[in-house]
């Protein structure tokens, strides 16, 4: 299978990107195909909802890095949202890739797509997770994607305590077993 991982954080040896270099890990030793684009270092424009696509039928008016990140969107068979938690949602950057979905929406409705999210939260609190599950469900849904699996890791204080948790794990076994 072919696997797009949409990262969210802009920082490279975070926490975030440690759980999607242990997925990516597991997905590749059972032979899947990853491509791999980090939002938050990434020249994508924000969606400014002028409706020049149509909503799907003419291209975007931006060429941006959006453009290879389209076109892999649209040979994917699944669709891995990583993302560290800020003020209870996705960061921003990886909200203004989805905003860019706006363009591609009925392709992506279409291909019934299957879809993972891993996020990383620094309070142990269960209940600051749900926002973020909501919302990735919500999207799911509109887009007619099911859901692979969810990691939400929770009341992470730095890479170091994440290795000494189940998270890198379960993040490893959602990819060795798609
Ligand atoms: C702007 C900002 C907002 C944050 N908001 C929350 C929050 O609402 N709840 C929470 O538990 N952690 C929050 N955090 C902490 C991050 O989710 C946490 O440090 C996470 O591990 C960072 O991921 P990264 O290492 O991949 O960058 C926030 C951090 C930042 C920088």
């Amino acid at each position: 299978m072919k696997i797009t991982v949409i990262t969210g954080s802009a920082r490279k040896n975070g926490t975030s990107n440690y759980l999607a270099d242990e997925f990516i890990r597991g997905a590749k030793e059972n032979g899947h195909e990853i491509y791999r684009f980090n939002s938050a270092h990434a020249d994508v424009k924000n969606c400014i909802g002028c409706n020049a696509c149509g909503m799907g039928t003419k291209p975007c008016i931006y060429k941006d890095d959006f453009v290879e990140l389209k076109e892999n969107l649209l040979d994917s068979d699944v669709i891995v949202f990583v993302t560290p938690i800020y003020y209870f949602g996705m960061s921003s950057t990886l909200k203004k890739v989805i905003d860019r979905f706006y363009s591609i929406d009925p392709q992506l409705k279409e291909m019934q797509n299957k879809s993972i999210l891993i996020s990383v939260q620094h309070a142990p609190v269960e209940a600051v997770k749900e926002p973020i599950n909501a919302h990735y469900q919500a999207i799911l849904s509109w887009l007619n994607m099911g859901n692979a699996g969810i990691v939400n890791a929770i009341g992470i204080e730095s890479v170091e305590h994440l290795k000494q948790t189940e998270y890198p794990k379960q993040a490893y076994e959602l990819g060795k077993n798609l």
